[in-house]
């Protein structure tokens, strides 16, 4: 028998043992933590050092190099963790070297960016957010997670819940947009769909909360770039989210890369030990993101690796990833006495702790069932799920004279533009194992939608190009038809890690192509595929129809035709400001209103002299097919003492023709507080889905917690005084009423 079975075999009879012995003590804290205890005792430095170590396989690459040894780290026990490798067959390769080549036989874990999908691929997450579907949410994050544990991945670097309201920040398409109440209700459904039915059900994989902490506010958009913000800002806007995964019970952490008020975030023992461990009781572990701990030296707060590592493991991170780092220097740290060990054992029994929850140790290849990855990945189920998500995730920004929906009787449609057929971009960035081969496009869709229809097909230029040859034969296609479907917008390169735009129009001669098909005169809808908000300016002002497509994953083609032939009735709402200028950002609703707000009629007054305040897009906003009528606002008293609550409700009428999903929002200001507090906030919502003809209610109670906030001392709590509430179907159409708090 293989001499780590023996081994094995030994850890399993000092857990039956240290069990017995430990059984009545009254120290002993629980089972778990026996179990991780009696394996750290068996463990050296450097077994110890290897469990906090993570690198990549070469299956894939999220990151700037990939060290070829990974294979030789996991015999040595120099790696307790692999990312980037999943499929049973690969996973269980890599498995057995580290049970069958240690001397403890340590199981690995295997994490992957499952951030939309695994194989499924659904719409990116700022799209998913745009649905403002918390239950179908959580269910494209609960078939992620069997997707990728049916082929052996038991932790995804997910959910990401950077607030963002900077449009030039690629990234911002990764997280669930610019507000804290809407994306920390996001961030708890991505949470539980992902660790669903427990750390332990071989349906789940541990959740990874990214990227801690303010990630998404670099400076000038620009990714990686430093991080300034007031306390306030920090704690009223960015760390919600957060908080709201954590507390939905994550697992563990990934530090972010860049540098908060000059202290990097991987070495920052105010983020990962004071706020993470004593405010909010975190008991997981935390991960570096790719290579950051030796960033820390080009942030310059590390003169070398023993620096880089001794701030790293002293600011409370527990695992490197892909840096090696700790691999080198935290040895020679202990052992010149310049770190405890003690550190380094806290930092494991996090670890290990993990590895028990996901019953890796009673079972080492729980997770390799190939009659799983045979039966689960890429079902048809999932797949409607998937396109599901993307009809709910689409949002329709303008539909002049009702052209949507288009009858499927229409002769002729051309279909134009680079992103008509564009199969790898549908399913966006971070698509992780995706296969963009079997991604559903615009055309297809169109194609399968109306078979009856003749449908002419032209790209007329490239996304990014500067090339107008294709121009002729896009217009000579739109002369041919009754209706043109224009598909616009960005690749999906050029959103996603490492994909700031200055610019944030239409890139390449998509505007010129647009311009030439207008001239035709024939009826136009603009179907837009982008990972970040655009200003689209022109297209808002010549073409009759805008649906906003992002990059909707795998069905994505099919679930738009859906809407643009009716049989879905587009109920998408806008998780982020569009801005009118890019000289606007940072442009997101919940400013403050200034000691001097715009009035057109004084000069000095808060404005530009070139472009307006206003955006292109407000948050919240989107359209259908469908009229909603509103009630006014009423509101069982008009007065509340903090243990009271208050009870908001308005009627919602469907007016129209259809079966519609109005996404009803509550906003709250504060007129007259210690702070300058946000012109409104949103503080709750709810989806009310009416037949034609049916009038339904929306209820909302409004407690003390809802209008506290972090007051001139920077406590937290509420003032007395005046408060507006403010429901509507955007955060610009609303009817409000005011409430007191006594
Ligand atoms: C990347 C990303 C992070 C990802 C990690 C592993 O650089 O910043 O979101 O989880 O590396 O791929």
């Amino acid at each position: 028998m293989k001499r780590s079975k023996l081994v094995f075999i030994g850890i399993v009879m000092v857990l039956i043992l240290t069990q017995a012995c430990t059984q009545n003590k009254p120290n002993a804290t629980n089972d778990l933590d026996r179990k991780v205890d009696s394996v750290l005792s068996l463990m050296t430095l450097e077994e110890k050092i290897g469990q906090m170590t993570l690198f990549t396989s070469d299956m894939d690459q999220t990151g700037a190099f990939i060290r070829k040894e990974y294979e030789e780290d996991i015999k040595s026990g120099r790696a307790g963790a692999i990312f980037n490798a999943y499929g049973v067959a690969y996973t269980r390769k890599l498995q057995e070297m580290a049970v069958n080549n240690t001397r403890l036989g340590i199981p690995l874990i295997f994490g992957y960016d499952v951030i939309h999908g695994h194989r499924t691929i659904f719409p990116v997450p700022l799209a998913e957010a745009a649905s403002w579907d918390l239950t179908a949410i959580e269910e494209a994050a609960r078939i992620a997670a069997i997707e990728a544990s049916a082929e052996g991945l038991h932790w995804t670097f997910a959910p990401m819940c950077d607030i963002s309201r900077d449009p030039r920040w690629g990234r911002i398409v990764e997280g669930a947009g610019e507000d804290v109440y809407l994306a920390s209700e996001i961030a708890r459904a991505r949470v539980r769909g992902f660790q669903g039915e427990g750390i332990g059900s071989l349906n789940s994989v541990v959740a990874c909360v990214k990227h801690y902490a303010a990630y998404g506010a670099p400076q000038a958009g620009r990714d990686y770039h430093s991080v300034d913000m007031s306390e306030r800002t920090l704690r009223e806007t960015f760390l919600p989210p957060y908080k709201a995964a954590l507390d939905e019970g994550a697992l563990t952490v990934m530090t972010s890369f860049n540098d908060l008020n000059g202290i990097p975030a991987t070495a920052s023992k105010y983020l990962m030990t004071e706020i993470l461990r004593d405010e909010w009781g975190f008991e997981g572990f935390v991960v570096t993101d790719y290579t950051s701990i030796m960033e820390l030296m080009f942030h310059g707060v590390a003169g070398d690796t023993l620096e880089a590592s001794r701030l790293s493991i002293e600011a409370g991170v527990d695992m490197d990833m892909q840096a090696g780092f700790y691999q080198k220097a935290l040895p020679q740290l202990v052992r010149n006495g310049k770190v405890s060990e003690e550190l380094i054992n806290t930092a494991v029994r996090r670890i290990l702790k993990v590895k028990f929850m996901l019953g890796l140790f009673e079972d080492p290849f729980r997770f390799c069932s190939e009659e799983r990855e045979k039966t689960l990945v890429m079902s048809a189920d999932n797949l409607e799920a998937a396109r599901d998500m993307a009809r709910k995730s689409a949002v329709l920004l303008k539909n002049e004279n009702n052209l949507l929906p288009l009858s499927k009787d229409l002769k002729t449609i051309a279909v134009i533009g680079p992103m008509a057929d564009a199969q790898r971009d549908m399913i966006g960035s971070w698509s992780a194992a995706g296969d963009w081969t079997k991604s559903i496009t615009l055309l297809t869709g169109i194609r399968e939608a109306v078979s009856q229809s003749r449908i002419i097909h032209a790209m007329g230029c490239t996304t990014d190009g500067t090339d107008m040859k294709g121009f002729k034969e896009a217009v000579d296609a739109a002369r041919q038809a009754d209706v043109v479907v224009l598909a616009l917008g960005e690749n999906y390169w050029m959103s996603g890690e490492a994909a700031s735009r200055a610019d944030i129009g239409l890139p390449g001669v998509q505007q010129e192509l647009a311009d030439e098909i207008l001239k035709t005169g024939k009826p136009i809808v603009v179907v837009l595929f982008t990972g970040r908000p655009l200003t689209i300016n022109k297209l808002q002002q010549h073409a009759q129809s805008i649906l906003l497509g992002w990059f909707p994953g795998t069905m994505g083609g099919s679930a738009l035709a859906d809407i643009l032939f009716g049989d879905f009735n587009p109920s998408g709402r806008l998780p982020v400001t569009f801005p009118a200028h890019v000289g606007q950002v940072p442009n997101h609703y919940d400013m403050r209103n200034t000691g001097r707000p715009f009035d057109a009629n004084n000069k000095y007054t808060s404005k530009y002299l070139d472009v307006p305040n206003e955006p292109l897009y407000e948050f919240g906003f989107g359209l259908g097919y469908t009229t909603f009528e509103w009630s006014e606002l009423s509101v069982n008293q008009t007065s509340m003492s903090e243990q009271d609550s208050v009870k908001v409700s308005i009627q919602v009428t469907n007016s129209g023709l259809m079966t519609g999903t109005e996404t009803v929002q509550l906003y709250i200001h504060d007129p007259v507080a210690s702070v300058a507090r946000p012109v409104k906030q949103l503080k709750k919502f709810m989806q009310l889905t009416l037949e034609p003809g049916q009038t339904g209610v929306a209820e909302f109670y409004i407690n003390s917690l809802d209008l506290s906030f972090f007051r001139a001392d920077m406590s937290f709590g509420t003032e007395k005084g005046n408060y507006m509430i403010m429901v509507g179907p955007s955060s610009n159409t609303i009817r409000s009423a005011k409430i007191e708090l006594i």
